[in-house]
């Protein structure tokens, strides 16, 4: 898109440089779809982890804890039994959630596939392909404070860090609530299948891709660092699906997690 141009010149879609077409859009399908759906899940999604990442409760039904609060390192995970990583920030007394989730939130709001979506759906930026957006200028993201989207590779990097703990939390999921390995309950399954989809949404990062792959001259010099990358691109290609199933996921175990430790019904055990 074209920029401003000189100070107080008609920008946007108003610039120099676009065609002059009075119609807001001359698409005929059901474009809004798209948008409207995106907005309305997102939404659904911020209002649920915002009041469960505040609740500092039922985080935690043995052996299970909520991918919300993991790691946990405050006191009220000691209280909890969750503490497996201590409690440097034992002195922390809000909610746990509230020290870890900057991180994956940070991750998911500079998300190349995240950033389409939303921009698309809360700031109409455009509302789709080929609709006019209705904001007179465009600066994409080159200025404070788009221009910290830039930081996403480093959100990577604390992604995987979170990742690797979610994956430690399965690994726990297998005893039982005494401490005794061999268990194995729906939640178990629930977790498991979460910190996959984690993966394959970690994994299939576009940064992720130019971190293995980015900046070789010659591929046939990097054998290794080429058939990471080869992996990754083919991940890649599905990010914007696995970024959904792993939102939904993360919620679907939070929810699980809350409603054994309120007793709304006992975990299933398969052994
Ligand atoms: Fe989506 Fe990196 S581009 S997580």
């Amino acid at each position: 898109s074209q920029g401003a141009g000189a100070p107080g010149a008609p920008g946007g879609v108003d610039g120099p440089t676009r065609a002059r077409i009075g119609a807001r859009t001359l698409r005929s399908d059901r474009w809004w779809a798209y948008p409207l759906a995106t907005f309305v899940v997102f939404l659904a999604f911020i209002v649920y982890a915002t009041v469960r990442a505040f609740a500092n409760s039922h985080f935690y039904a043995a052996p299970y804890l909520s991918p919300f609060y993991s790691p946990c390192l405050t006191d009220s995970c000691e209280q909890a039994g969750a503490a497996d990583f201590g409690t440097p920030f034992g002195w922390w007394s809000l909610s746990p959630a509230l020290l870890i989730l900057i991180f994956p939130l940070g991750f998911r709001l500079s998300c190349y596939y995240y950033r389409k979506a939303y921009y698309r759906a809360f700031w109409l930026s455009p509302p789709a392909c080929a609709v006019a957006e209705p904001h007179r200028t465009y600066t994409g993201e080159t200025r404070f404070p788009l221009i910290l989207q830039n930081a996403h590779r480093w959100f990577w990097y604390a992604a995987v860090l979170v990742a690797l703990v979610l994956t430690w939390d399965v690994v726990l999921a297998f005893r039982d609530e005494h401490g005794d390995w061999g268990h194995m309950g729906l939640g178990t399954l629930l977790m498991l299948a979460n910190v996959v989809l984690i993966w394959l949404y970690t994994l299939s990062c576009h940064s992720c891709r130019h971190i293995t792959g980015g900046r070789l001259r010659h591929f046939s010099k990097h054998p290794v660092r080429y058939r990471m990358w080869t992996f990754v691109s083919r991940l890649n290609a599905d990010h914007g699906r696995y970024a959904w199933y792993s939102l939904f996921s993360v919620a679907l175990v939070d929810l699980y997690i809350y409603l054994l430790a309120t007793n709304v019904f006992d975990d299933p055990r398969f052994f």
